[in-house]
């Protein structure tokens, strides 16, 4: 089964790149179809220009409301009728109003180990709290901010005196290689696997792409 994804960030796309390359393998159980962003001049976008991907930028700051960005996410969305939306690096949280009217599977990308630290600043909450383990989930998108079902997980141990920017670079590594593997393992199972992916990363093996 190959999916056909459609991916919505809102700025630097290091995952939507991640996902992009990985998308080329001969084996790839997944197609990038299209890009969504919600502020102009994004790398996602510059990524996606220079890879041939059709993008659409709905600029939330032009929007008289939530409501009506919301709207017309959904509706943009559900024209152009993907098997899956992936959020990469997408900063909107989504109202009521986007789960009215877009009935699509959405799948977000977290850098923590859900339920653990949802919501922003996540690597320094990590380092506060003292958590022996970090890392990323590739979850179900639902109403509620970070908490829908998990997909994937990949942990790895915080490093002793390891600083926020330190870890935050290694677990965006972590999220390159996960998100693809969770695509791998929903198309697998034509997008209902009974179990979790849970990975543990050995980061000497960990290829950027793989
Ligand atoms: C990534 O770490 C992603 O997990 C996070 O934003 C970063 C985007 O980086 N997303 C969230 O925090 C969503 N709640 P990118 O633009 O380079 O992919």
């Amino acid at each position: 089964m190959t999916l056909r994804c459609l991916v919505l960030a809102s700025g630097r796309g290091s995952n939507f790149e991640a996902l992009l390359r990985a998308s080329a393998g001969a084996d790839a159980p997944y197609a990038l179809t299209g890009l969504v962003t919600d502020r102009p001049a994004t790398g996602a976008q510059a990524l996606a220009e220079a890879a041939g991907v059709p993008q659409r930028c709905l600029p939330f700051k032009a929007f008289p409301s939530r409501a009506s960005f919301d709207q017309a996410l959904a509706e943009t969305l559900v024209t152009a009728a993907p098997d899956l939306v992936l959020c990469a690096g997408f900063m909107r949280v989504l109202g009521p109003a986007f789960f009215t009217h877009c009935p699509l599977p959405l799948v977000n990308i977290h850098p923590a180990l859900l339920p653990a630290h949802r919501g922003l600043h996540t690597h320094r909450r990590v380092l506060e709290a003292g958590d022996p383990f970090h890392g990323a989930t590739v979850h179900w998108l639902t109403p509620a901010l970070d908490s829908g079902p998990t997909i994937a997980q990949a942990r790895l141990p915080v490093l002793p005196g390891e600083g926020e920017a330190a870890l935050a670079a290694r677990v965006l590594r972590l999220e390159h290689a996960l998100y693809p593997q969770a695509l791998a393992h929903l198309a697998a199972h034509r997008l209902a696997p009974p179990t979790p992916l849970e990975l543990f990363w050995d980061e000497e093996a960990l290829t950027p792409w793989a």
